[in-house]
């Protein structure tokens, strides 16, 4: 039986209103919730009830256009006042993604230069639907690309949730691991449980059982041994932002760059181009520090005591000279040898 699309993402111009899986409730409950203003958007974000770098981007692109539709500002400096500060509440929400920031100044671009409000509001719907759009057919393109990479019977290590829930649809690494077994192709997957919330855990091996894909569920501290023992063939990770000398993405991502190096297993990257912020470097990236209490209490169940002093960073930096390649709808780059093409491919996109 083939299952529905899974599109944890929808943008409704008439209601107005953005609809959404509530992804901290899955995988017991899956709920579809609705956000009408601009601070209920910023919260489902920071809490992760939408969450991955493209569906970020969706969502920062749907919400500047939902504050678009919702101001009752009656002048155009007044509504483009209203929806510039409400754009940068979004901008508020989370520092590492890079493609939140790529949705929202991608409908803000669209309607800087609207004469009326009326011709601003038409143009952020367009925009948002342009950013939903793009992703989906984005995901596919990348899943076609990294076919390649897959060899039949291959056993594949992932880490986090890249998937449909974190796209607009279909997903960047369960992109690459669903064309492949649309293919044909005979894999598996290991998913890495992924501390401390579980998005391996709860969000991939449930997208994958829903498709049909042969999953395993492993703690993060499993990997290693699976891939001495010879029973992992290549990796495949999501990335929230990847700069000219590394790739940002969820915490315990490097370790298995470095696990996968000393056991010489290919580690790939699948990402958009909206992930690229070619210009910066490692150290310019901000990794967002989440609440202590995530790491002291998991959905609910103590972990640690109350008052131990915890570091909670959301995302780790990998560096280039442990990535295989990154692969994109565009083809399979190597960094640092292929950032004069990523520029001009994005130089491209931004001409159109
Ligand atoms: O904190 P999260 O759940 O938003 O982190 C998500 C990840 O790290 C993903 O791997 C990344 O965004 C790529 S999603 C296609």
């Amino acid at each position: 039986m083939t299952m529905e699309p899974l599109r944890p993402i929808l943008f409704h111009p008439h209601i107005p209103s953005i609809e959404y899986i509530e992804q901290t409730l899955l995988p017991d409950i899956y709920e579809v919730r609705t956000a009408r203003t601009i601070p209920d958007l910023a919260e489902a974000i920071k809490r992760l009830g939408i969450r991955g770098a493209p569906a970020l981007g969706c969502a920062g692109g749907c919400g500047v256009a939902l504050s678009a539709l919702i101001t009752k500002a009656d002048s155009l400096p007044e509504f483009l006042d209203q929806v510039g500060s409400d754009a940068d509440l979004l901008r508020k929400t989370r520092p590492t993604a890079v493609n939140l920031f790529y949705g929202i100044d991608h409908v803000l671009t669209a309607i800087m230069s609207s004469q009326t409000i009326e011709e601003a509001k038409s143009r952020a719907v367009d925009a948002a639907e342009e950013v939903i759009d793009a992703d989906r057919r984005t995901c596919h393109a990348i899943g076609k690309t990294g076919l390649e990479v897959i060899p039949d019977g291959a056993r594949i290590l992932t880490h986090c949730n890249a998937g449909a829930l974190a796209c607009a649809e279909w997903g960047t690494a369960l992109g690459v691991i669903r064309s492949a077994h649309e293919a044909g192709k005979n894999i598996s997957v290991y998913a890495c449980e992924t501390r401390p919330l579980l998005q391996g855990a709860r969000l991939t091996t449930w997208e994958l059982l829903r498709d049909g894909i042969d999953v395993t569920l492993i703690t993060d501290s499993m990997a290693a041994v699976l891939m001495r023992k010879g029973a992992i063939d290549v990796v495949i990770v999501g990335a929230d932002r990847i700069v000219s000398d590394a790739v940002f993405n969820k915490i315990g991502t490097y370790m298995h760059a470095v696990c996968a190096q000393t056991h010489t297993i290919p580690f790939y990257v699948a990402a958009p181009l909206s992930t690229f912020d070619e210009e910066s470097c490692e150290d310019m990236v901000i990794i967002e520090e989440r609440d202590p209490q995530e790491v002291r209490k998991v959905r609910g169940c103590v972990t640690g005591p109350d008052n131990v002093p915890v570091w909670n960073p959301a995302f780790d930096a990998t560096p280039v000279h442990l990535i295989s390649g990154i692969i994109t709808e565009y083809g399979i780059f190597t960094l640092p040898r292929d950032i004069e093409t990523i520029k001009q491919l994005k130089k491209g996109k931004d001409m159109q």
